[in-house]
């Protein structure tokens, strides 16, 4: 099955590039120091599927995860919604700064594929 790579110097900070792996969005955050910090602080949050943003990413300024609402498959629009992570306009959920499901139907985070950083960390591989 195919591999893509993407450059990360094209995705500036605070934004994110959505690009396509295997039939499906995969959108990745290149997250500011302020968003890093909100992420690990809603650690503390009372979350609907509990998991620390240590957990979700492998370099805490990049989030990666498939844009495939978890609710019916819908894809969610970034840097969007309460949490100005994702937010899925087909029956209105809301993800945070690290894929993680705040409100609305959706009853799991957004998933975190596989993938790597190769090159010294200006690509990754997915
Ligand atoms: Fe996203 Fe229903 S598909 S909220």
């Amino acid at each position: 099955l195919g591999t893509v790579e993407v450059e990360l110097a094209a995705i500036p900070l605070g934004q994110t590039a959505t690009i396509k792996w295997r039939g499906k969005p995969v959108m990745i955050r290149h997250r500011t120091r302020e968003e890093i910090a909100l992420a690990q602080k809603d650690d503390e949050a009372s979350l609907r599927d509990p998991q620390p943003d240590s957990e979700r990413v492998l370099d805490p300024e990049w989030l990666v995860v498939i844009g495939v609402c978890t609710h019916l498959g819908c894809v969610p629009i970034a840097n969007a919604g309460e949490w100005n992570g994702f937010f899925c306009p087909c029956h209105g959920s809301h993800y945070d700064m690290s894929g993680r499901v705040r409100k609305g139907p959706a009853p799991l985070n957004l998933e975190v594929p596989t993938y790597a950083f190769i090159e010294d960390g200006q690509k990754l591989l997915i």
